[in-house]
């Protein structure tokens, strides 16, 4: 038996910016309405890079800085909902922009809580010693998903990648302690993308099944009521208390759901770190995204212990205890 290791973070968000204020020119909204109720100002929208290219951009960097090669990479996962192709997974195109010759590649799909499944995924790949060298990207192009007429969804979310390497290292690193869960009986509360029999004998479909729905209430208490108690579950886990760990990086998909959760687990809102105001939802991206951001601007270290904690359509939800 093997222990994993967190060599690297790395992200890549499209250049287009758009603001609050650009999306009350297309949909009957304001930056005063987003802005208060989900915490975020703008986002990234790709209007030429596709989900694969952007994790392919994220992988790149993250394979660099865990001062490796794409050939040394064994294994290749890819969490998304929004993949170029049904088939090609995204990560096999992945393998195949940043040269991975010698990887296997596949893709999950857990929504917003994809990114620690792939996680946990890679972990019990490395701990089983099948493979030494995982990247595992969270990459969304969900602007290419969301019904742009539709104002309780089109503010909302945001494309971008993150990835990160994890390789096999020392006992009591990478991925301390995990949480997982699905409700598949709450399938109906966020879908996208329905792909209906559809062949000659058929009738049409309605179009606006293809798109992003969501009970944005139903995920609201979801959220709220689960996340605090997979957090305090991980920690338990972990034989740690909030003391031992830096930092809270949530699902970034509104800071009124994390003001709650901090509430409910007694801590201070320093604790937990937020990004959507200037990604927004980014689905199974947003904590890498944050967690390469928060490498970037030095607010976490080698042997930080950081809880994440994803939640999303399915519905899934997890935390682990990760230490970088
Ligand atoms: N601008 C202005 N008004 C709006 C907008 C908008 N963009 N969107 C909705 N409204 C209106 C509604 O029509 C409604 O008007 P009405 O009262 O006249 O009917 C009013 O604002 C209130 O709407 P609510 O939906 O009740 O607003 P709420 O406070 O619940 O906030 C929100 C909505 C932001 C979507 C919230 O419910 C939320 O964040 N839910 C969680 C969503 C989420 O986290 N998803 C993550 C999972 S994503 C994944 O897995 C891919």
């Amino acid at each position: 038996m093997y222990d994993s290791k967190i060599a690297s973070f790395a992200k890549y968000v499209p250049e287009n910016i758009v603001k609050n204020d650009d999306l009350s020119k297309i949909v009957e909204t304001s930056d005063e309405w987003i802005f208060s109720r989900t915490g975020i100002k703008e986002r990234r929208i790709s209007i030429s890079e596709n989900t694969s290219q952007m994790c392919a951009n994220a992988g790149k960097l993250a394979v660099e800085r865990a001062g490796l090669s794409p050939s040394d990479i064994n294994l290749i996962i890819v969490a998304t909902m929004s993949s170029d192709f049904s088939t090609p997974s995204s990560a096999c195109m992945v393998q195949k922009i940043i040269g991975a010759k010698n990887a296997a590649a596949f893709d999950i799909g857990a929504a917003c809580s994809g990114f620690i499944f792939a996680l946990s995924a890679a972990d019990k790949f490395i701990k089983t010693g099948a493979f030494e060298n995982v990247l595992v990207a969270g990459g969304e192009t969900l602007s290419k998903m969301l019904d742009w007429s539709d104002r309780s969804t089109c503010v909302l979310f945001g494309d971008g990648a993150g990835a990160c390497v994890l390789t096999r290292g020392n006992i009591g690193g990478g991925i301390i302690a995990e949480d997982l869960h699905s409700d598949g009986e709450k399938a109906d509360a966020l879908t996208s993308f329905f792909k209906p029999v559809n062949n000659a004998f058929c009738e049409n479909l309605d179009e606006k099944l293809k798109y992003v729905k969501m009970d944005g209430r139903e995920i609201f208490n979801f959220a709220t009521r689960k996340v605090p108690l997979s957090i305090n579950t991980v920690l338990q886990k972990a034989n740690l208390s909030f003391d031992d760990i830096k930092y809270i990086v949530p699902h970034q998909a509104n800071s009124r759901i994390v003001e709650i959760i901090a509430r409910k687990l007694k801590l201070p809102m320093e604790k937990f770190f937020m990004n959507m105001d200037k990604y927004g939802n980014t689905s199974a991206a947003s904590i890498p995204i944050a967690l390469s951001e928060m490498v970037e601007q030095k607010l976490i270290n080698e042997k930080d212990k950081i809880i994440v904690s994803g939640f999303g359509g399915g519905l899934t939800w997890g935390s682990a205890v990760i230490q970088i």
